[in-house]
């Protein structure tokens, strides 16, 4: 065996020269990387006694695409093209041997192989759309030759990871290997291939498929249409889109060359920059600097929620779908026959859509045990408080269960406002409680806010943290404060949407405005989805506000057929004369002036004092890092992820901005809008939130 260099071996096992590759974590292409695997390709063509190539990576995966942290910086070593070149031009066959994921980089280098072979368990793909960006190394022309333009459509702009089932039938791979006994299979059939003088198979060389798709532009452009919807706002899919087309209609070098422009063009724009920013913030989120991840956790089997409503349900279903038993705890009968059945329901319409089979809403069923009695909940590991948001009513709750349920489990509140604080100190264990504040459908909604209270352990919270993993969910740690980080950020915007109301704007140009920002709606349109009689009461209602007096008229969102918006059958949405009618009505009694509004206007006032609030959480230390605020903004309210989050935004339109026009508001109308501390001592220092200037 050679080491080539650190992270590369060169060694032979009869006429088969082996090169292996082991730079964890998970073997991405770095300078380092492909200047060992272009040496050691060199010296194994260079070696007569050598018949043919194999390619094997060590650790837990094959190499999962270019090196992102090197994006951006000065190009060092071999370029991944000339690797490919040396690789595709070898005089002898090369064949690549797949394990984990042959991801980007990683599979276009794959495909520069003339054969490759991969265990059951290994998922081929070209995920770059999600950074933002396309495959620059000649994936888009490569891949549609073998899988055919279709399926190298949906590859390319999903990201999709293929199984290694799928991708034998595709003829991604050319060979399935047993489990963990990639290396022999590998060779194995590197041999057969040398004994049986089989060709260099070059994929750049087999035309077929896409010569096919020539002259058939309608292959093209029913994809546009069709994905539409799922592709707004972003750039990628559409170069990605370009690239695949470039295939279809070009020879191959000349594709390469589309495929290298169109790939400058997304490197060079933000939205790259912002997605691969998301990229790293989503795994930077999980490491907590107090909390290391050798702080012991407690085993979660079984787990308890109090409370079988809207919140209790969902929460349920994440716990049943990742195979954990579940009781649900109702304080009336009906409350629970429901909460049941609406689980039942959501499984049975998953069913219905074929993305679960009958037996699979059994299996789920089985694990949902429903009771009336806090006292089935004595063994539970973990138990998730959903009850209503009342102080008093969470306080019993919490004080009958640190009488019942067995020491050392994790006791957690669901609340969305409420003191967490507070609610700990109902127990003699406040070390134990915890906030799990998941968001509304809970079993659709990846975010989790962790919500660290003043005397959460350090188990507690690393087991909270693990757990969310389990579940799938993204999960953020976060302090102790009204709304914690997302709502009270929202609350932010709610208010200023509100207000713009009032001077001139009308609902459905605020709703336009974030729309065409990229959110999936507007906050009316959203308050219209949520029903706008959350907390509302008849009762108590006096006409005092635009949504008591909506409530009042029995427009309550869509739900009831209307809202801030008037709705057809088909829920779809038209603005509202009678809405607007109520808005010009409390504009003069207000007083207010009324005046004309512009979009930047309304993005700035919804946005900038979001930013602000932001800042303010960071400076109390409710938030570990901006990235946590930008990961908790994406994937619990729809912040366009090329947007990269509201402080990363922040960054790029330039805090001094933001800052002025705080500054300008708070003059104008008051300390509403005082800037954070924060916020003048980066403008000061010339810094940013996320990225050193
Ligand atoms: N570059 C640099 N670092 C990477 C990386 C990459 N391509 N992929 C993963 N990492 C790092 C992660 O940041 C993480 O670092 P940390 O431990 O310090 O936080 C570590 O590797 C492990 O990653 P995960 O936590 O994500 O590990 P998982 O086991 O959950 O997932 C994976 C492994 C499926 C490979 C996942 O990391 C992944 O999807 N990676 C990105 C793959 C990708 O996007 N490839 C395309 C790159 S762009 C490209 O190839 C351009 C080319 O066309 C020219
Ligand atoms: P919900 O009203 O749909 O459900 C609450 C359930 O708790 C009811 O079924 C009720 O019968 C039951 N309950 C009340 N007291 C009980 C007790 N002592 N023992 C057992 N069960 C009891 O309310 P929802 O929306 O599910 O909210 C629950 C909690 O989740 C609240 O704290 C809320 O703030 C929070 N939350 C709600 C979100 C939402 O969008 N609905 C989002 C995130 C958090």
């Amino acid at each position: 065996m050679t080491a080539i260099n650190e992270v590369t071996d060169l060694s032979r096992e009869g006429e088969i020269a082996l090169i292996t590759l082991n730079s964890p974590p998970v073997n991405a292409l770095s300078a380092k990387v492909r200047d060992g695997l272009a040496e050691a390709f060199r010296q194994a063509i260079a070696d007569r006694e050598a018949k043919a190539i194999v390619l094997i990576c060590e650790g837990k995966t094959f190499i999962a695409g270019a090196d992102i942290t090197e994006f951006g910086k000065p190009p060092k070593g071999t370029s991944l093209l000339d690797l490919e070149d040396i690789i595709e031009g070898a005089p002898k066959p090369v064949i690549a041997a797949i394990h984990g994921t042959a991801l980007g980089g990683g599979l276009e280098v794959a495909l520069c192989a003339h054969y490759r072979v991969a265990v059951p368990s290994a998922r081929c793909g070209l995920p770059e759309v999600n950074i933002g960006l396309l495959p620059g190394a000649g994936g888009t022309q490569r891949l549609p030759r073998i899988v055919g333009p279709e399926m190298a459509l949906d590859m390319v702009t999903s990201g999709r990871h293929v199984p290694a089932k799928q991708s034998l039938e595709v003829g991604l791979v050319d060979e399935l290997a047993p489990e963990e006994q990639l290396r022999d299979a590998a060779i194995a059939f590197t041999r057969k291939v040398v004994a049986e003088n089989r060709p260099l198979r070059k994929v750049r060389d087999s035309n077929e498929k896409v010569e096919a798709a020539r002259g058939h532009p309608e292959i093209f452009a029913n994809f546009r249409k069709e994905n539409a919807r799922r592709f707004r706002g972003l750039k990628a899919p559409e170069n990605n889109i370009q690239c695949i087309e470039a295939a279809v209609n070009l020879p191959f070098e000349q594709g390469l060359k589309e495929e290298r422009r169109l790939f400058v063009e997304l490197f060079q724009d933000s939205q790259s920059r912002a997605q691969q920013y998301v990229f790293f913030a989503e795994r930077e989120v999980w490491k907590i600097p107090d909390v290391p991840p050798d702080t012991p956790t407690i085993p979660v089997n079984k787990v308890g929620i109090v409370g079988a409503g809207t919140m209790g349900g969902g929460i349920a279903m994440n716990f049943a779908n990742a195979g954990i038993p579940v009781t649900l705890v109702e304080a009336k009968q009906e409350a629970l026959d429901r909460g049941l059945s609406v689980i039942r329901r959501n499984y049975e319409n998953t069913a219905k859509k074929g993305r679960m089979t009958a037996a699979d809403v059994e299996k789920r069923m089985s694990l949902l045990k429903g009771s009336m009695a806090l006292e089935d909940l004595a063994d539970s590991d973990l138990v998730i408080e959903a009850v209503f948001e009342n102080m008093d009513i969470k306080k019993e709750v919490f004080g009958k269960l640190d009488q019942i349920v067995k020491p050392g489990a994790v006791l957690a509140t669901n609340t969305s406002y409420l003191d967490t604080d507070e609610i700990a100190s109902a127990t003699k264990r406040p070390e134990s409680v915890i906030g799990l504040h998941f968001f509304s459908p809970a079993n659709v909604m990846r975010l989790l806010e962790v919500v660290r209270a003043d005397k959460t352990s350090k188990p507690v919270v690393a087991t909270s943290m693990q757990i969310a993993k389990k579940i799938g969910k993204i999960a953020a740690l976060v302090g102790v404060c009204p709304g914690f980080v997302g709502n009270r950020m929202l609350a932010q915007r709610q208010r200023e949407a509100q207000k713009l109301v009032m001077e001139g704007a009308m609902p459905w140009d605020v709703d336009r405005v974030l729309y065409d920002f990229g959110f999936p709606m507007g906050p009316f349109q959203m308050s219209d989805l949520a029903g706008l009689d959350i907390g509302w009461s008849k009762e108590s209602s006096k006409g005092a506000t635009i949504r008591e007096v909506l409530c009042e008229m029995d427009r309550r969102g869509q739900k009831t057929g209307a809202g801030f918006y008037d709705y057809d059958e088909n829920r779809n949405a038209k603005p509202s004369p009678v809405t607007a009618k109520i808005i010009e009505d409390f504009r003069a009694k207000s007083g207010t002036n009324v005046r004309q509004i512009s979009d930047e206007e309304i993005l700035e006032r919804c946005i900038y004092p979001t930013i602000n609030e932001g800042a303010k959480i960071l400076e109390e230390g409710k938030a570990i890092r901006a990235s946590d605020i930008d990961v908790v903004w994406i994937n619990g309210y729809g912040w366009p992820k090329y947007r990269g989050g509201p402080m990363w935004y922040g960054d790029l339109i330039g805090l001094d901005k933001v800052l002025g026009r705080m500054r300008e508001w708070q003059a104008q109308m008051g300390d509403v809008f005082a800037p954070s501390k924060l916020l003048e001592q980066l403008v000061t220092d010339g810094k940013a939130f996320t990225r050193p200037k």
